[in-house]
Formats: C-alpha cells, structure tokens, sequence
C-alpha cells in the first residue's frame, strides 16, 4: 500500500511508494514521458510519468492538465540531487482531480501590477512562497522572544480615541456616531499594562494612513512592541540588539534554503552579530555632510545610468524579436521579458531623477530635522551591521518621548537602521515619565489633554523610567529576505490606493 504523504516528507520513504496530492506548478508533456513539477504546500518535487502498459490508463489524461490543474500521484521515491527539492517520483498510478484551464500567472514573467492584481493566486508562485513561510518564522520568533524572556503579552484595542502617534496619518471611523481612530500604535495601552505586569508586550495590526507611495509604507502593517518598567534607554536598546539577533539567526538556521532561493546574500546576515553601531543625531548630520556619502551618491548615479544604457539595448532587442519572425512561443516570453525589464528602467530613472535631490537633502541638512528616507538609506548603506540612531531633536519626535536632562533639545529615542540601505526597522525610546514635562508637551502640541488624561494618570501614581519600541514585521521581512519593497512581505498588501484583492 503507498503510503499518503508531502512533499516534505519524502526523505523519509526514499525507495518507498508514496501517494501525494498536490497541484501542477510546471508541465513538461512529452509523446513517451512526461514531468511534472507538483506542488502541495509542503514543497516542489518532479514527478516522471513513463508511458507504458501500467500507465496507460492515465497517461493521455494527466498529460493534458496544464499548470495548476489539481492532481493525485502514486509512484516510487528516488534521491536526485539534481531534481528540485532532490527527491523525484516515478509513478505508477496519477488522476485528475481538477483541471485548471488559462492560469493567467504563466513561467513567463509579468510586471509587478498584473502579479500584485492577481496576489490570491501569485501567492502559489515559488518567490511568495519562501517570503511567506520566512515571515511565518519571523513572528513565530518574535513571539518566542518575548515569550522566553518573561514579558506578558497584552493586546491592546484597535479602536483608539486619540493619535499614539502623528495626528496626520489617522484613520477615522464612525463609532456609533463618534469619531475614533484605527490604532496608529498599542504603546500607551502598553505603558499602563507594564506599570501592572513589569514587562509586556503586544503584538497585532497597526494603521497609518500613509499618503507616500514608498517601497517601505503600507497602511496596514504588523508591528511588535515591547514595554519594559524600571528601565532606561541603554536597557531598551539592549534588548533591541538582542531581539534582531535572536531573529536573524532563527531566519538562517531555518530557511538558508529559501533565502538562497531569494538570492539573499547569506554572508551579509551571518554579519548580524552585537555589538551594533551606535550614533547620535549630531554623528548622523557629519554623516550627511561628509565626502563618503558624496561618494556613494556619485557612484550610484554611475552604476544606475551604466545600468541602464545596458536595459534600453536589452529592450532594443526584445522590441525586434517580437516584431520579428521568431516562434510564437519565443514572442511570447520576450513580451514578458521585456515588461519587467521597462519596470526595472523605470524604477531606475525614477531613482536616478531623484539622487540630485537626496544629495541637496544630505548636503544642507540642517540641524533640527528629521532623517528622511534618503538619509537613513545613506546611513544604512554605509554600515555593515544595523546602526542605533538616538536623540533626535524633540520638536521631530512624538510626545511621550523623555527629555533629555543634559539636553532639553534632544529626546531619549532611537531608531534602528538595518544595513545595506534597507533603513529604519525599529523606532523606540525612553518614555517621559515626570507629569509636569509630560503635560507641558501634551499642551505644546496642541494635543486634547482629556483625550490622554488616563495616560496622565501613569505619572500619577508610581511613575517610574520605563521605555520600549516598535519593530515592524514588513521591513524586517523585506530587510532578511533582501526585498527592494514591502508590498511582498504581507499576504494581502495595503497601500495608498491599493486594496484589491
Ligand atoms: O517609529 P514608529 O512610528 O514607532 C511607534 O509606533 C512607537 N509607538 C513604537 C514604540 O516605541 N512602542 O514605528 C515603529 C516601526 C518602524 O520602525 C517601522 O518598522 C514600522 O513600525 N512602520 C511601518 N511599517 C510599514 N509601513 C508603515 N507605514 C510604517 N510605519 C512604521
């Protein structure tokens, strides 16, 4: 009797007959032999269809299904480095079980808006596949984490009467005929479970209504954040640190295979190691103004244009194929081809169009403002492990953040920078925990003190230093599987003007 198993499973009944069910990922129908790449959710494996007496019955059938079409296989394991997966079945006996006809997301490739618009289905595709089961791992760390180290989990409410963070980026919904707002952070609800419970943390959907179209926003993301009582900046730092090193080396003990399917370079993550950088506001802006960064841009500009030059021959070419007289299958793939190759000039002009404007940003930075994207990225890439920015000026930084005592200025926050250009992934501080500081920002910023009365209500009674932060689960993905953009992280993405399917 063959046993009813998965794909990864198969290293356990090598030689063995196994049944599996799965879908048809890729076809290769022949008059003699067929192969067929199965998945079923576990994994890809090959099967090889020989026609012959035992396998006549099925073989014209199954050879007709094309991608996606539902089937059941039984047939013999066999070890084969060379098959994908490494294991392949020789099978004796196949059905149908649907057929799937036009599956619109062919070998061919698509541009980025087809995929996105088909996401329910591209999710089948190998790419999602491995980012999701590596953003699978990542929560189920995170959780871990915490869990391990003796913080309580706490979900705070998703429905807020006041902004957690910037007032701009609100999303007001009718409550009963009041206004109330999506929960931009759970922070200050955590602020009053950690006075209860030491240290908690909460773990759920987050909302902003970004209205910037950036590879590293989403209106709708997951972040994780820790609360700790009885602790100072250095302390919340130090677990930051620890938490992406417990992430990262979770992520490469568990997943080389698909992060090197993702073409992720392994050594840049094994690199992820304590101590990580530490600079202050004041380091960044020499940063900024300093000839590395320069030289970076400048390079940049080279390589982008070189790059460039390179893609407009290449759509030269694909252009003349497909009027040409090429097979149809030939016109076919180059058309596809030649979709993504515009999209990657596209993208590439945009960035070039904007490197002039990142240099002016850089060069006249001034003391004051807040690093944009084009500053961290500048950071980032300039530093091989991730780099700890702390004490920004507080006119930049949310309400709740702790003044500095040696510099009214400045606050007590950081943010973390993934290397390489990925930017910021944490953002965190020491909250203020002196009431009169407390409400005198709450005023200046012209924030409803009744709204945050019970938040006042912490520095009350017991007040004491506390602090945490925030990490978020889409740049981290992005981040570790080294994705240019974070729409890819999230099973169904939502961004500004997106929000199908
Ligand atoms: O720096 P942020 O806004 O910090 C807070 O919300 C604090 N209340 C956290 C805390 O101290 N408990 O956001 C934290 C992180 C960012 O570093 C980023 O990773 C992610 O959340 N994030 C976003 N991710 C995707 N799309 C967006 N629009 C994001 N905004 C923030």
């Amino acid at each position: 009797m063959a046993q009813e198993t998965t794909i990864d499973q198969l290293k356990n009944y090598v030689s063995a007959e196994v049944t599996l069910s799965g879908w048809i990922h890729h076809s290769r129908p022949g008059g003699k032999i067929c192969f067929i790449v199965l998945r079923d959710g576990t994994g890809f494996c090959q099967l090889v269809i020989e026609k012959n007496e035992q396998t006549a019955a099925f073989y014209d059938d199954i050879k007709r299904l094309s991608q996606e079409s539902a089937m059941e296989a039984t047939g013999t394991v066999h070890a084969d480095a060379r098959s994908i997966g490494g294991y392949e079945v020789r099978v004796t006996h196949a059905r149908p079980l649907q057929p799937a006809r036009d599956y619109p997301i062919t070998p061919k490739q698509h541009g980025i808006d087809f995929l996105m618009k088909h996401r329910h289905l591209w999710f089948r595709s190998q790419r999602p596949w491995h980012v999701l089961r590596i953003r699978a791992t990542i929560v189920d760390q995170i959780r871990r984490f915490f869990n391990d180290n003796g913080y309580l989990l706490i979900d705070t409410p998703i429905f807020a009467p006041a902004a957690g963070e910037g007032a701009q980026t609100l999303f007001k919904v009718d409550y009963f005929g009041e206004p109330v707002y999506l929960a931009q952070t759970g922070q200050l609800y955590l602020e009053a479970a950690c006075m209860a419970h030491r240290k908690v943390y909460c773990f759920g959907p987050t909302f902003r209504a970004e209205k910037s179209k950036t590879r590293r926003h989403l209106t709708e993301f997951w972040m994780v954040e820790p609360e700790l009582a009885f602790a100072a900046l250095d302390d919340v730092i130090a677990v930051a640190e620890d938490f992406i090193c417990s992430i990262v080396d979770r992520v490469l003990r568990d997943h080389r295979e698909e992060l090197t399917a993702l073409g992720r370079n392994l050594t840049e993550l094994e690199a992820i190691k304590k101590p990580f950088y530490r600079l202050s506001y004041e380091q960044c802006i020499e940063i900024l103004h300093g000839p590395k960064a320069k030289a970076l841009l400048e390079a940049d500009l080279q390589i982008k244009q070189a790059r460039i030059e390179e893609l407009t021959k290449k759509i030269d070419e694909l252009d003349s194929l497909i009027k040409g007289d090429a097979s149809q299958w030939k016109k076919d793939q180059a058309a596809g081809e030649v979709i993504e190759v515009r999209e990657e000039r596209a993208e590439l002009q945009e960035q070039i169009g904007n490197i002039p404007h990142h240099m002016e940003l850089a060069k006249n930075f001034e003391w004051g403002g807040d690093l944009g994207g084009s500053d961290e990225t500048i950071i980032s890439r300039l530093h091989d492990r991730p780099v700890f920015c702390t004490h920004y000026p507080k006119g930049v930084k949310a309400f709740y953040m702790r003044e500095s005592r040696e510099d009214a200025r400045v606050v007590e926050n950081f943010d973390l920078l993934a290397p390489q250009g990925f930017g910021e992934i944490i953002g965190g501080s020491a909250r203020e925990e002196d009431y009169d500081r407390l409400l005198a920002r709450i005023n200046h910023e012209h924030l409803p003190q009744a709204d945050y009365e019970w938040y006042l209500d912490l520095r009350r009674f017991g007040s004491v230093p506390h602090g945490g932060f925030g990490l978020g689960v889409e740049r981290t993905v992005a981040w570790i599987c080294g994705l240019k953009h974070i729409r890819e992280t999230i099973p169904f993405p939502r961004m500004m003007g997106k929000f199908y399917p």
